[in-house]
């Protein structure tokens, strides 16, 4: 469908404001049919709701953004000749009387946002009501990021986008819409940041600028204009409070963060026995093993293929002492089959989705003709989250929710006119579709809790919407194995982590075709650095384990995966961070150097966490290429030669390196190499430290990795700062939290000291120190885990 809405003449505009009124924190506008609410949700965060008959809806979301509220520093109203004023500690906005247009400027008098129609709408021609657009000032050199898995370039200035889920097989750059919908996008001009989120979970549009230049619009097929406006300045704290709005994930266990192997599927039993054991031979480290659709009975969802795998408890159990844990697969389809259990019990609750005429849903998918639970049912989810204890007790420790978007072969989606009870507010599809994943998602996240014994959750998702990371992590999708294609799963989950979702990775190798061997370990060394690492693949074109390409891809296959699982340590404090905070795990380039517009339009390179910055080679058969550094020093990691920053610097990387950088003066925390988390307990922990002029910050997460007793303070938070004097280096150490971890002692590592080193001193008492280059000033030295301060002099 294609509005243009420019063109409409039937359009109508928000009146002048005849009265106003304020409850609390609330001020409503009321023009002589219209009302507009503007809610001061904190200093730097207001809701705006229209409703162009006069009254809203139910004031209910799924993203739970509308439950968020802070403390506000500061809340003023002016009536002056034009406009009304509202004031925060952060923000002024301005409402126009003449037609409600909104304005919004920081304290310095900068305009952030300004409508320029503003709230506007036209009449839905084909289902009635009113279809309300909001539109916007582009502003001058304006960039604009987020919007979820959009398979764009990061900056989406100039182009215009749909949400509504769609299980998009093969797509490629550019494809819209994908598998999830996020309405929420970050503006970016004059080095000030602001978010907006629409709040709408219809079908979706945005426009920046697409249609008419210096226009930004966004409208839904259905529902209100419900926005909320977040001010920055920084990109990060954009990032930060959204996801905080929407929900951030618990932390997952640390398994969860290690290397994962999956293929559409691994079966019979034997296969999967034989595989995982050749990961423990050729000794490359794994996690976690998946289980595609033909581990079930007929692909009937919570069953066990009878013949492929006999004996799930006995297998699962057996994986487990090899450091396995298993996760299967999960679908929405429930296969219409009066001897399936499942089904029966959903048809006779009634909590399969209906037709409006009253029949049920019904669809093909894998298991053939399928009914669907109503997931936006309390009642179902509830159910659904049940069916979990029988899967749970055969050992399985992760589930993998697909087709949820919800696809259906040969039609796409349901149609239009399918019910859902939208949690007691019933409505048609095309309210629900962009919600019914979540939805699924948090019906599983609740059952794999449940049954967990006190393990922490693991779910991956392909579809959702906002706030789908409260419940899951999240994959990609369908992709090729394409170079272009790990070009796009570079953007993608850069532009998820903005968008709330950190815990995201991409098919590694490409899920459709077969990649070359250097392409596979271009993608390995990607993938290393999103949240989410797993290889996945059709299984159709090939194999895709690290030893199906020869001997030269297997074994920088498992030097990749042997630096994820010695950078984990770093990996879950990052993820820590993102917990605590919302702050992104993988953060694009302007995001960390906001004030130096060189970055806006780069996106290859991205920081993962604090003190990492990784740069992917993208192209086939180069031994480097050139990577921009923001302002700083940088370390490279592989030779650790110092770079300047502020500008581009090549980096050599023949197929054994990825272009990885270390920001001067970091602590880099790394682990000994496992085959899998837990395997042993280290005898130490390594801290690399990167030597600097600059005093520099840098953090270790610590727990035992999975359970909960983190939430009851058995977790630590360790700061460590770097200072350097003319002859002496200076490391300390803060502890926080009462969490001993397993290790005696820090093996430290300081790499490039601007002098030479000739004593080493931890807590007062000196120690041998080694001199491992003479030429770089690397040493290396011991020291207890608890040390407060390190001093090593020239
Ligand atoms: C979908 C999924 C894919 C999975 C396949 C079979 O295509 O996206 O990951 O392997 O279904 O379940």
């Amino acid at each position: 469908m294609n509005i243009n809405h420019d063109k409409q003449v039937s359009q109508q505009h928000a009146g002048v404001v005849e009265r106003w009124e304020k409850i609390d924190n609330r001020f409503y506008f009321y023009g002589p049919q219209t009302v507009l609410e503007v809610k001061v949700v904190s200093d730097t965060v207001l809701r705006f709701r229209f409703s162009a008959l006069g009254n809203f809806s139910r004031d209910f979301s799924y993203s739970h953004a509308h439950t968020y509220q802070e403390s506000i520093e500061k809340l003023e109203i002016s009536e002056e000749e034009e406009y009304f004023s509202i004031k925060t500690a952060k923000i002024d906005c301005e409402i126009q009387k003449e037609r409600m247009l909104i304005k919004i400027l920081d304290k310095k008098g900068l305009v952030i946002s300004e409508d320029e129609k503003g709230f506007h709408w036209e009449e839905h021609k084909k289902y009635g009501g009113e279809i309300v657009f909001n539109t916007r000032k582009g502003q001058a050199s304006e960039h604009f990021y987020g919007l979820g898995d959009k398979s764009a370039d990061n900056d989406i200035r100039e182009k215009r986008f749909e949400n509504w889920g769609k299980d998009t097989y093969a797509y490629g750059k550019d494809t819209d819409p994908l598998y999830k919908n996020i309405p929420f996008f970050i503006g970016l001009h004059h080095k000030v940041a602001y978010g907006i989120f629409f709040d709408n979970t219809f079908r979706t549009y945005f426009d920046f600028g697409f249609e008419r230049k210096n226009a930004t619009s966004f409208w839904a097929d259905g529902g209100e204009m419900n926005y909320y406006f977040i001010y920055g300045p920084e990109l990060l704290n954009v990032v930060e409070t959204y996801t905080n709005m929407t929900g951030k994930p618990e932390l997952p266990p640390l398994w969860a963060l290690g290397f994962h192997q999956c293929k559409w599927s691994y079966y019979p039993e034997k296969q999967v026995r034989e595989i995982t054991s050749e990961f423990r031979t050729r000794r490359i480290p794994c996690d976690a093993f998946y289980l595609d659709i033909d581990y079930m009975d007929g692909f009937r969802c919570f069953t066990w293929h009878p013949e492929h795998f006999s004996n799930p408890k006995g297998m699962i159990s057996d994986l487990e002492k090899q450091g396995f844990k298993t996760v299967v697969i999960i679908d929405p389809g429930i296969k219409i089959d009066p001897n399936y259990r499942i089904y029966k019990e959903g048809l006779e609750k009634g909590y399969f989705c209906k037709r409006m005429d009253g029949p049920l849903m019904k669809g093909a998918v894998w298991p053939g003709e399928c009914n669907f639970p109503d997931f936006t049912r309390a009642e179902v989810r509830e159910w659904w989250a049940g069916l979990f204890d029988e899967l749970m007790d055969t050992g399985v420790r992760g589930v993998w929710n697909d087709m949820n978007e919800p696809a259906v072969f040969e039609i796409e989606t349901f149609p239009d006119d399918v019910r859902h009870d939208y949690d007691g507010d019933p409505c048609s599809h095309r309210k629900a579709h962009n919600v019914y994943g979540m939805q699924m998602a948090r019906a599983t996240y609740e059952g794999v809790k449940k049954f967990g014994h006190n393990r922490r959750p693991f779910v991956i998702t392909r579809s959702g919407y906002s706030g789908l990371q409260k419940y899951s992590s999240a994959w990609t999708g369908d992709n090729v194995a394409s170079w272009e294609h790990l070009s796009i799963a570079n953007s993608q989950c850069q532009r998820l982590n903005v968008s709330g979702v950190s815990y995201c990775g991409s098919d590694i190798g490409g899920f459709i075709g077969s990649p070359s061997g250097e392409l596979f370990v271009r993608w390995i060394q990607l993938g290393i650095f999103h949240m989410f690492c797993r290889v996945h693949s059709s299984g159709d074109h090939g194999d895709q384990e690290p030893w199906s390409f020869g001997l030269e891809v297997e074994l920088l296959t498992k030097k990749f995966i042997e630096l994820r699982y010695q950078l984990l340590p770093y990996i879950y404090t990052t993820f820590y961070q993102h917990v605590k905070t919302g702050v992104p795990t993988l953060r694009p380039l302007p995001f960390v150097a906001q004030e130096d517009s060189e970055t806006y339009n780069r996106q290859d390179e991205f920081c993962m966490g604090d003190n990492l910055l990784v740069c992917p080679i993208l192209a086939e058969k180069v031994d480097g290429r050139w990577v921009y550094l923001p302002e700083g020093k940088w370390y490279y990691y592989w030779d650790d030669k110092v770079h300047e920053g502020n500008q581009e610097v090549w980096a050599e990387a023949a197929l054994d390196r990825i272009p990885l950088f270390v920001k001067a003066g970091a602590v880099i925390p790394m682990a000994p190499i496992m085959q899998y988390v837990g395997e042993f307990d280290p005898e130490q922990l390594f801290l690399h430290v990167y030597a600097s002029a600059e005093e520099h910050t840098s953090y270790l997460y610590e727990d035992k990795g999975d359970g909960y007793e983190y939430t009851q303070g058995e977790s630590s938070y360790k700061t460590f700062v770097t200072a350097s004097e003319k002859k002496s280096y200076t490391i300390t150490q803060r502890i926080d939290g009462t969490y001993d971890p397993v290790y005696k002692s820090y093996e430290i590592m300081v790499h490039g000291l601007s002098f030479t080193p000739k004593s080493c001193e931890v807590d007062g008492e000196k120690v041998h120190m080694d001199v491992i280059n003479p030429d770089k000033n690397l040493i290396r030295f011991d020291a207890g885990k608890a040390f407060a301060k390190i001093v090593i002099k020239g």
